[in-house]
């Protein structure tokens, strides 16, 4: 059962139901538990989405993803690799890092088309790279720094794109309540 948001951090602000949900992340294991509850709302086809500056905690919160998920070993940036695929029990997770993109004919070219919305989860480190290309996810999750609180500290932003999303959101808000 994952916890709840207000304990991956301090605060988890009201917002409209179908508006987005802030986060604030003290520490990169806050980021971890955070993930560790949306992890519990990944299916098949599910596109996540994940924005921020470099050195945000993208990849960070995608190691958490898979930790909570069962996987043991080493998560690595697929930022040269482009693409890092996970077998896990009950999909396959494809960490995609288009920072290094050049356009988005390269990503189709790959095939990396093929691997997103379908039976696996796609976890999409700067989506923006390939924007007019890909399908429209259904979670959004920015992450940016949070100066006044200190080196360590982030702000996360989700906001969903699709029904599913809008569901993960809900549940991750009636988890935050319940605390
Ligand atoms: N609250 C936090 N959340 C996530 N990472 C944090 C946090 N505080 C400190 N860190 C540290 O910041 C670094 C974030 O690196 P990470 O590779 O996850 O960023 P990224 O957003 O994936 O960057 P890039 O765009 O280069 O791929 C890690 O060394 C991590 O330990
Ligand atoms: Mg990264």
């Amino acid at each position: 059962m994952s916890k709840p948001v207000s304990n991956a951090s301090s605060t988890a602000k009201p917002a409209p139901d179908s508006g987005p949900l802030t986060v604030a992340l003290v520490d990169a294991s806050a980021t971890e538990r955070l993930a560790a509850q949306v992890a519990g709302e990944l299916g098949p086809g599910f596109v996540l989405f994940l924005s921020g500056d470099l050195g945000a905690g993208k990849t960070t919160f995608t190691r958490g993803l898979l930790r909570a998920l069962g996987y043991p070993g080493r998560v690595k940036s697929p930022t040269f690799t482009l693409v890092e695929s996970y077998d896990l029990s009950k999909f396959q997770l494809y960490h995609f890092d288009f920072y290094r993109l050049s356009s988005d004919r390269d990503w189709l070219d790959a095939g990396f088309d093929d691997l997103v919305g379908g039976s696996g989860v796609a976890v999409i480190e700067w989506p923006e790279r390939a924007a007019a290309s890909l399908p429209p996810p259904d979670l959004r999750l920015r992450l940016e720094f949070d100066t006044a609180g200190g080196e360590q500290a982030r702000v996360a932003r989700l906001e969903a794109g699709s029904p599913r999303g809008l569901e993960c959101l809900r549940r991750l808000r009636a988890a935050s309540a319940a605390c």
